[in-house]
């Protein structure tokens, strides 16, 4: 048996093939395009391993798409492939309704077609997993209950509107053609080989450059933070035991406001790589102008999944966000090498025009 991974060279698609060989013996192969989030160094401790197939490509790519399920013949597809990032949304959304939703549809279609003329328990047991995110739910007030899979979809940025109608044109796809579909919308994650434009490795990372820490707003807005290995669990374990049709939510309660995350940031810093100078860290967050339409606050409900399928993260926050501090101490070399160019562009577009 083999499964077919598309995005594996990403933050959470890397994490996720990289638990998955050490794991399993079982083959993946991993499509993946290698867009500026992508990055094949992540995978460079599976390089000569046979059970690991690297094909660089698109997911709207039919022809490349088809020849890898004919050839591979895979038990599953887990879809992680995404344009991600809400900032990047926000001053290009082009790319996310290509990719997120024209990719998505082209994979569905010749994933349908393949698992069409498949035959009895191959046909039975095939299943497509899809990777969403909270962020299709909008944004909560402050005293509102967390997200459930029943809340209705309020996407407000170009990158949750696109996640959205990816989730849709997936759920169509059991009602309409019977394909076994899975779907997990989870909350924000961290950990090891987070690009380092969003929150927790970008403060990471600037705090050791000894650069500014861009604060958005008040630094209030509430994000709910779940530790990568832990959704990676998550998802084999609906992949394993999901009642197909269903949407799991998967998130660690841990609602915190973005001003607190980089704090304990700092405040890890200043234990583990004290300042040259001996003064905190925290004296570099520098309060920014807000990101346009910025969600004030995301929430998961992730009962459903602890109820039928029995999961639960492993770690809490405190534990997580050491590990992924002293991972990003120990892994400065990773670091440098995936800040191009091209990363250096985009810190200058974003960043330049938010006065303090
Ligand atoms: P990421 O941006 O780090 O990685 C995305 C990967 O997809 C990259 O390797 C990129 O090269 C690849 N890719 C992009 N376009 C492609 C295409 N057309 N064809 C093939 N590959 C392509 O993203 P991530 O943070 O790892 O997120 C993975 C998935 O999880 C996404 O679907 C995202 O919406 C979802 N998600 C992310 C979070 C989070 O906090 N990061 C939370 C919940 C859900
Ligand atoms: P991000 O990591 O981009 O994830 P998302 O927007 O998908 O939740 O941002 C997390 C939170 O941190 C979000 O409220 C925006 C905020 N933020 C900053 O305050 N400064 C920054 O430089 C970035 C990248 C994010």
């Amino acid at each position: 048996m083999t499964i077919l991974v598309t995005g594996g060279a990403g933050f959470i698609g890397a994490n996720f093939v990289l638990d998955w060989v050490a794991q399993s013996d079982e083959p993946v192969i991993n499509l993946d395009l290698l867009t500026y989030a992508g990055n094949v160094q992540t995978l460079s401790s599976l390089e000569g391993n046979p059970q690991h197939v690297f094909q660089q490509g698109d997911i709207a790519d039919s022809e490349l798409v088809k020849r890898l399920l004919t050839e591979h013949q895979p038990r599953a597809v887990l879809n992680f492939a995404a344009e991600s990032h809400v900032d990047r949304s926000i001053h290009g959304p082009e790319d996310f309704i290509q990719t997120n939703i024209v990719g998505t549809f082209r994979l569905l279609e010749e994933v349908r077609a393949y698992w069409k003329d498949l035959q009895g328990e191959a046909k039975d047991a095939f299943r497509f997993l899809h990777v969403s995110t909270d962020e299709v739910y909008g944004s909560l007030a402050a005293d509102a209950p967390a997200f459930t899979e029943e809340h209705r979809y309020e996407p407000n940025s170009p990158y949750s509107a696109s996640k959205a109608a990816s989730d849709h044109l997936v759920r169509s796809y059991h009602h309409t053609y019977g394909l076994p579909v899975l779907t997990t919308n989870c909350s924000n994650n961290y950990g090891p080989y987070h690009f380092p434009e969003k929150l927790i490795p970008l403060m990471i990372v600037n705090a050791l450059a000894g650069k500014p820490l861009p604060v958005y707003g008040d630094g209030q807005q509430i994000r709910d933070w779940l530790y990568v290995k832990d959704h990676c669990s998550a998802i084999r374990r609906v992949l394993e035991a999901g009642r197909t049709g269903e949407v799991y939510n998967v998130g660690g309660w841990n609602e915190k406001p973005n001003l607190e995350i980089v704090e304990r940031i700092c405040g890890l810093l200043d234990t583990l790589r004290p300042r040259a100078d001996g003064q905190p860290y925290a004296g570099q967050i520098a309060y920014v102008t807000d990101r346009p339409g910025h969600d004030r606050r995301y929430a998961i409900d992730a009962r459903k999944l602890e109820r039928e399928l029995g999961w639960k993260p492993a770690e809490t926050f405190e534990t997580g966000i050491r590990k992924t501090v002293e991972w990003y101490l120990d892994n400065w070399q990773w670091v440098e090498n995936v800040q191009s160019g091209n990363y250096r562009d985009w810190v200058e577009k974003n960043y330049s025009g938010r006065s303090a």
